[in-house]
């Protein structure tokens, strides 16, 4: 019985967003409901996913372990595999199934669920997948956890299993490698045509989301002399053309009629002109509507300036536009969602450059809202950035603004690789983005803005100074600092210095290169943000 004859009812095709949210076409990724049967799908690999410590298996997945021979439960009673996060192990089916091979894939313990369980399986599952060279997967859907709606599990899936897939391919010479980008070809299995919706609409959200944080990836991969201010223009130009969000990007002059003394001081030492990047969902809201403004730092190159890194300190820095890159990303998924919003996001783009042109310490320059910074540290660049785009906000009357940026190695001093800091004096902005956190496994850490901060960037000559000069708080004392030019009735700053790149130890994040922090977590606070005032109404 070979398994296409067996196809009975219909098949949905999906057209699918490339990373600059274009649609592909249909078929990358199709769902197949509801004749699609793993006991009958000729595909490489059939994904399992189990709860760890759990010898009863779910109905689908017995039908299998029937078909061969008990092969499941037996490798679960000897211990070859508990079902452990990250655990995952191949089954060759030998002629027993039209599929090649099972791959069991570890959720961790049922009672320790949370929504990377499955976003991890996934990961691992496709990884694994890859590792065999199986290019057509099957995931056998079943009611994983009680609680978890179908669409959100499909979504969790499929987010997963793309930025498990995620390679950057740079700029080796020479052949790609075979099969990188996106997986071929993933499958829902199932025989339950009751799922088929809710598969859809799960699929859809997924790819939504795991587009902004793969195309975040990329932007922040990339090298500096490519990605540019111009460049992350243009990549933001084109992006909103086919997600279909406004963009306006303002150049130097233009800058200059504003008076965004800050940015332009840290842009003049360069010979790149800088960018000042406008993205707008749901323009036609108006100033009138709910709306949020997302702010990302976009350094393309920092070498600290005359306050010069040293060379050690300076490999890296071609992800000090991360926090741009994410709510860029963040930008493309809010507008693939469609989330009821007026949402802007907001991207001041230099390069932190050394010549006759550049800025130096102990200058003094006026920000776009008339206050006079004075300059200890050229490398203290970000938070002269986001002064003016922080002014800019404003303008579009926001309940909200949350900045993100890599702003301080202080950040990463405080609290490693393990979460981002969480400046913000709002408690019911800090819920929503702590919430948003939990659920994109984007960890967010409380930190401190007291007053008695302000006191260390006290200025002899000038409103302020945009450091310390010392070492105490620095993470801190970047956030009073920026409060200065913040006039709204919500603001949250994340550092996420210590998140750009190289994190250790998550199956569907990189460990080389850039991780894509930010993105999913801005565009789920958006989606909640939504909600609760879709609640309040
Ligand atoms: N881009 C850096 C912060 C950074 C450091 C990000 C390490 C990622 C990894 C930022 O512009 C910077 O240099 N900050 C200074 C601030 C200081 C001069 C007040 C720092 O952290 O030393
Ligand atoms: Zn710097
Ligand atoms: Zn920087």
């Amino acid at each position: 019985m070979s398994a296409s004859s067996d196809l009975r009812g219909k098949t949905i095709l999906l057209p699918v967003i490339d990373t600059h949210f274009r649609i592909l076409g249909e078929g990358t990724l199709d769902i197949k409901t509801p004749a699609q049967s793993a006991l009958t799908v000729e595909a490489d690999a059939i994904l399992i996913f189990l709860f760890e410590g759990e010898p009863a298996l779910p109905e689908p997945v017995s039908a299998l372990d029937t078909a061969l021979n008990g092969a499941i439960r037996e490798l679960l009673e000897l211990g070859d595999f508990s079902g452990k996060s990250g655990q995952s192990q191949v089954i060759l089916t030998r002629g027993a199934l039209p599929a090649k091979r099972l791959i069991l894939v570890g959720m961790g313990k049922r009672d320790k669920y949370t929504p990377d369980s499955l976003r991890r399986a996934a990961g691992t599952g496709v990884r694994k997948s890859h590792e065999v060279k199986a290019a057509q997967i099957g995931v056998v859907f079943y009611e994983y956890i009680e609680g978890i709606s179908t669409t959100e599990a499909a979504h969790l899936i499929v987010e997963g299993a793309l930025l498990g897939r995620y390679e950057y391919r740079g700029q080796k010479s020479g052949e790609a490698p075979a099969g990188t980008g996106l997986p071929n070809n993933l499958q829902f299995l199932t025989e339950n045509p009751a799922f088929e919706a809710e598969l859809q609409a799960g699929t859809n959200i997924g790819l939504a989301f795991a587009a902004g944080a793969i195309m975040a990836r990329d932007l922040v991969n990339l090298p500096p002399n490519i990605c540019t201010p111009a460049y992350l223009a243009q990549h933001a130009r084109e992006m909103a053309e086919s997600a279909g969000l406004r963009c306006d990007v303002l150049e130097e002059q233009q800058m200059r009629a504003l008076k965004m003394g800050a940015v332009l001081a840290v842009s003049q030492g360069s010979d790149t002109p800088p960018r000042f990047i406008v993205l707008e969902h749901n323009a036609q809201l108006g100033a009138d509507a709910d709306t949020l403004v997302l702010v990302g730092k976009g350094v393309t190159f920092d070498t600290g300036g005359y306050s010069l890194k040293p060379a050690d300190g300076m490999v890296g820095m071609k992800a000090d536009m991360a926090g741009a890159a994410a709510v860029i990303g963040a930008m493309g998924t809010i507008a693939a969602l469609k989330i009821p919003l007026h949402v802007v996001g907001v991207v001041p783009a230099v390069d932190n450059m050394i010549s006759g042109h550049a800025y130096r310490p102990q200058e003094v320059i006026t920000a776009s809202n008339g206050k006079t910074i004075e300059i200890i540290s050229t490398d203290a660049e970000g938070r002269l950035i986001l002064a003016d785009a922080l002014v800019y906000a404003r303008r579009f009357n926001p309940a909200a603004v949350v900045d993100i940026a890599t702003l301080t190695g202080a950040c990463v001093v405080a609290l490693g690789k393990a979460a981002a800091g969480l400046f913000s004096i709002e408690e019911g902005l800090r819920d929503v983005l702590l919430k948003a956190a939990d659920q994109t496994a984007e960890r967010l850490w409380p930190m401190p803005v007291y007053a008695d901060y302000e006191k260390l960037i006290e200025s002899d000559t000038a409103d302020m100074k945009n450091s310390s000069g010392a070492r105490f708080a620095g993470a801190s004392v970047g956030a009073v600092f920026l409060r200065n030019f913040v006039d709204y009735p919500a603001w949250a700053h994340i550092d996420m210095a210590g998140m750009m790149q190289d994190l250790d130890g998550i199956s569907y994040v990189p460990a080389k290169g850039a991780s894509g922090y930010g993105a999913r977590l801005l565009a789920e606070f958006a989606r909640q943000w939504a909600q609760a005032s879709a609640q309040s109404r």
